[in-house]
């Protein structure tokens, strides 16, 4: 057993865990206000999830077509499903193109119109003038976005002095006796020595939780580890039933095809070579809202229009735009569907599946990145100290569905937004208070719970039934009845894994044992997912209730709060209130 005083410390003004676009762009803010800041990777910092974002991040720079960010903050709040907070988003909008511009100034080579400026394509939920035409807003780079960014991100990070661990897994927040938290307990996974980060402030950036679902986009490191972190530390997690399935996952394999081949004139056919989008959403037709495209492949496959042997998938056709569209605008896509379909999308049509992409829920925050709880007065109160950005956080700005390209912006947005207000914060409080031993002990049980000899399950079998039922229980549509059946198999693999062991307990490089830290984040983020969605009886963007078809607004236009002791639910009102401009009211979403 480790004795506490044994293990090392290192302190900093801000801990920063995760290396995301989200953790980058606050650390550069910090970085360059020359606070002392770690970012604590469990990957090399250019291997996090943003590298993979494909088709491009939204800005009203009208560059295409004529746009202004109010009609980007329209979009957005219907895409929400009018679950998303006005105020954060009309935020975010209006800061969209100058910190496109600022990520062209820090590197981001984005693609080129004939004129000089930034590219921009249509993506889905994009209209010009509240609702009207097809808008084109989502600045490009080929389709390797996140890959530009990222890269750009990292370097001006080098360059700021920003001190990188990478390759350590953070273990658990530490918290004070006042609710105060004071850093983390992380683990060099090359020694599998722990070590004590004792910062002013400590920023989550973890990522998403896509690997609940066996068929997904996301990268094998995204497993809710943030969101385990703060539910250890007592703090609820909000609107975790909004799962967003992106539309055209590799059928079978999940992984992401942009929905920029649809923005650049691709479009969906069944197997009578029906452009069936047209009955789903008439105006949008292929460019709709993700989980309204969703919907309707599911529903083409399930009513026996699929294709394939087995009539489980459909086509995205984009072979119709030729060679050079194809290895100019979607590169990225042209390699991945011959490696892994062998097959030339320039030539043949991609069969396509609904696959699980990303978490519109997570760690509730307001939109300065503060992690939010409720206070005595029955408002929100910073917890102190710890701040949450990019796809582990819940600002809300995506409310029940994201429209895609506004996650590459919600991580710039709010990255710097969390950074600016770390700033003020370490303005005020100068000094590191005291360290807290109890809040460091639950982090090492963790680990000497891993160490435990003897027969056991192991973790690889109860994450792959973990895997299978999330998908099969709470996918793109959903009933009580099956939800209920989830909910007591997803209890039934946290009891398993109380009672799981590891067969190699060498400590240098034991990726088995951060395997079992990471099943532990995603039992605990899918109790709160198919809690939250067994208790809300409406349909509201990407939660699809079968037996409760319609969207509530009367009962259910308010953010579910799920905490780990006793599974227990509460509710908080949505923030319809926007800055500056009047409100967007719910109406009919239709498109
Ligand atoms: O389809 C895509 O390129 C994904 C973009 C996003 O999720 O924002």
């Amino acid at each position: 057993m480790l004795v506490k005083s044994a293990v090392p410390i290192r302190r900093f003004d801000t801990l920063v865990i995760g290396a995301g676009g989200g953790g980058l762009r606050a650390a550069l803010q910090l970085s360059q206000a020359e606070a002392t800041v770690a970012v604590v990777s469990k990957v090399f910092p250019t291997r996090s999830h943003t590298v993979a974002a494909q088709g491009g991040v939204n800005a009203a720079l009208g560059n295409v077509t004529p746009d202004n960010w109010h009609w980007h903050m329209y979009d957005t709040v219907k895409g929400s499903d009018f679950l998303g907070d006005q105020d954060a988003i009309e935020y975010m909008c209006r800061a969209a193109s100058r910190l496109v511009v600022e990520l062209e100034h820090a590197g981001v080579p984005f693609s080129r119109l004939d004129n000089g400026k930034i590219y921009q394509r249509a993506f889905g939920g994009q209209s010009q003038n509240f609702g009207g035409d097809q808008a084109s807003r989502t600045c490009a780079a080929a389709d390797r976005t996140g890959h530009a960014i990222l890269h750009s991100l990292y370097q001006q990070n080098i360059r700021a002095k920003t001190h990188f661990f990478d390759e350590y897994y953070a273990i658990d927040l530490i918290k004070d006796a006042e609710g105060a938290i004071l850093g983390a307990v992380v683990l060099e996974i090359e020694t599998g020595e722990p070590l004590i980060i004792e910062a002013k402030t400590t920023l989550l950036a973890t990522g998403g939780v896509g690997r609940l679902f066996r068929n997904n986009t996301n990268a094998r490191i995204n497993t809710g580890d943030g969101m385990g972190m703060v539910l250890r530390a007592g703090i609820p997690i909000e609107d975790m039933e909004f799962f967003q399935f992106h539309p055209t996952g590799i059928a079978g394999k999940g992984m992401l095809i942009t929905e920029g081949a649809r923005g650049e004139g691709g479009y969906l056919l069944n197997k009578d070579g029906e452009r069936f989008m047209e009955r789903y959403a008439p105006h949008a037709k292929d460019l709709a809202s993700r989980d309204v495209v969703s919907r309707a492949i599911a529903t083409e496959v399930r009513e026996g229009r699929g294709c394939g042997p087995e009539g489980d998938y459909v086509l995205l056709k984009v072979d119709h735009l030729g060679e050079e569209v194809v290895n100019k605008r979607l590169p990225g896509i042209r390699d991945m569907v011959k490696t892994f379909l062998h097959i030339d999308p320039s030539k043949q049509p991609i069969p396509v599946f609904p696959t699980a992409h990303y978490t519109m829920g997570g760690i509730p925050t307001n939109r300065f990145g503060e992690v939010v709880q409720s206070g005595a007065d029955g408002g929100e109160e910073p917890v102190p100290g710890l701040y949450a950005v990019g796809e582990c956080a819940c600002v809300s700005v995506h409310g029940a569905n994201r429209l895609g390209g506004n996650s590459l912006l919600d991580i710039v947005v709010f990255g710097r937004a969390a950074g600016n207000r770390i700033i003020e914060y370490l303005r005020d409080h100068r000094y590191h208070r005291h360290m807290s031993w109890p809040g460091v002990d639950g982090a090492l049980a963790r680990l000497a719970r891993w160490d435990q000899r003897g027969e056991g399950e192991s973790v690889a079998q109860l994450r792959n039934e973990l895997q299978k039922a999330m998908e099969h229980y709470c996918g793109v549509f959903r009933t009580e009845d099956v939800l209920r059946e989830g909910l007591e198999k997803v209890k039934e693999i946290e009891r398993r894994l109380a009672d799981a062991r590891l067969r190699d307990h060498s400590k240098v490089f034991n990726t088995a044992r951060i395997e079992a830290f990471e099943l532990e984040n995603l039992v605990d983020a899918g109790l709160a997912t198919v809690t939250a969605a067994l208790a809300r009886q409406e349909s509201r963007g990407a939660h699809s209730r079968i037996d409760y078809p319609e969207r509530d607004d009367q009962n259910w236009m308010k953010h579910s709060l799920y905490y780990k002791e006793g599974g227990r639910l509460t509710y908080k009102p949505v923030r319809t209130q926007p800055l500056t401009v009047e409100p967007f009211p719910p109406k009919p979403r239709v498109y």
